[in-house]
């Protein structure tokens, strides 16, 4: 089983980090075009081995392709993070330049792999790398909203004192701070609903520190978050190599879904060795039903900036 991961900052790293620390992957390769970046932090996991026990190999590689052949999984994470004030649709140009390569090169080793887009903005990145790669449409995901929907459990945990562990909650729609749509009414501990533990005000509250969850880590950090990122694809690599069919919230091209067509936007999807195998769909409120129409406009206007 092996992993290939395209970019070996922060995200990247720790993604293979937790998938040597967790054995997810037989192999891993990280690769990056600095020279001797990704070939610097395999080692560096690599010799945390001992200490941490895992056989997994970490190989890392200053952008030979060859190096990623015959992947069963490619996480892409190439791109400029966003700096502290920038929102992560003003990424755009660079970063759709940046994956149009990365695409290509990686499909000529591993025409087989499913695709984790984890490059921001996640929604239209994800599209173009659909539309560059003509791969199926199954094979094609973004990581944005488990991460997201991870952020809404911890400030849900942080308000009400429950044990994240014992939280169900879910975020669909864009990833973005305006795009996201945090979910209180399928939030639950145990099966009970939210509802019974914090007041309407406190679960606004909550929703809004989800919704600017990256934000206030980018303005804290001076640049975007990596460990909850990286664990996040990580998580998501787990359910396709060992084809656990876990229900993730993905960025996935929908057709007629959500009365939604030609666009890929955040929604539950079941996870397994094809990708996404199947699309879950909610019962909305109007209300939310209105935000998701809202989220999925905003994405497309973005997605018009694709230059091809
Ligand atoms: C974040 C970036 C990775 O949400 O989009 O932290």
């Amino acid at each position: 089983m092996k992993v290939s991961i395209i970019g070996a900052g922060n995200v990247g790293a720790t993604c293979a980090q937790v998938l040597a620390y967790q054995q997810i992957a037989d192999e891993v390769v990280l690769l990056d075009i600095n020279e001797g970046y990704a070939e610097g932090k395999a080692m560096d996991i690599m010799q945390s081995a001992n200490a941490i026990g895992f056989d997994t190999v970490v190989k890392g590689s200053t952008n030979d392709y060859k190096q990623t052949e015959n992947s069963d999984v490619v996480v892409v994470t190439s791109g400029i993070p966003r700096k502290p004030g920038m929102t992560r649709e003003e990424l755009i140009s660079t970063n759709v330049k940046i994956v149009e390569t990365v695409i290509k090169s990686t499909l000529e080793h591993s025409p087989n792999a499913v695709l984790i887009i984890v490059t921001n903005p996640l929604d239209t990145i994800t599209y173009a790398a659909l539309k560059l790669s003509n791969l199926p449409k199954n094979r094609v995901i973004g990581m944005g909203n488990l991460l997201d929907s991870s952020r809404f459990k911890y400030f849900l945990s942080k308000k009400s004192n429950l044990p994240i562990s014992e939280l169900d909650a879910i975020v669909i729609g864009g990833h973005g701070d305006t795009t996201m749509i945090p979910l209180p009414n399928y939030s639950k501990y145990k099966g009970l609903p939210i509802q019974d533990f914090l007041t309407q005000q406190e679960i606004d509250e909550v929703v809004s520190e989800t919704m600017v969850g990256g934000a206030t880590l980018t303005k804290l950090l001076g640049t975007s978050a990596w460990y909850a990122p990286g664990a996040s694809a990580a998580y998501m690599v787990d359910a396709i190599l060992h084809d656990k069919k876990k229900l993730i919230p993905c960025a996935v091209l929908l057709e007629g879904e959500y009365d939604t067509n030609d666009v890929v936007v955040g929604v539950p999807c079941v996870i397994g060795k094809n990708g996404w195998e199947k699309i879950i769909e909610l019962d909305l409120t109007d209300a939310e039903k209105e935000k998701f129409k809202s989220s999925v406009d905003a994405i497309r206007e973005v997605n018009a900036q694709i230059p091809f």
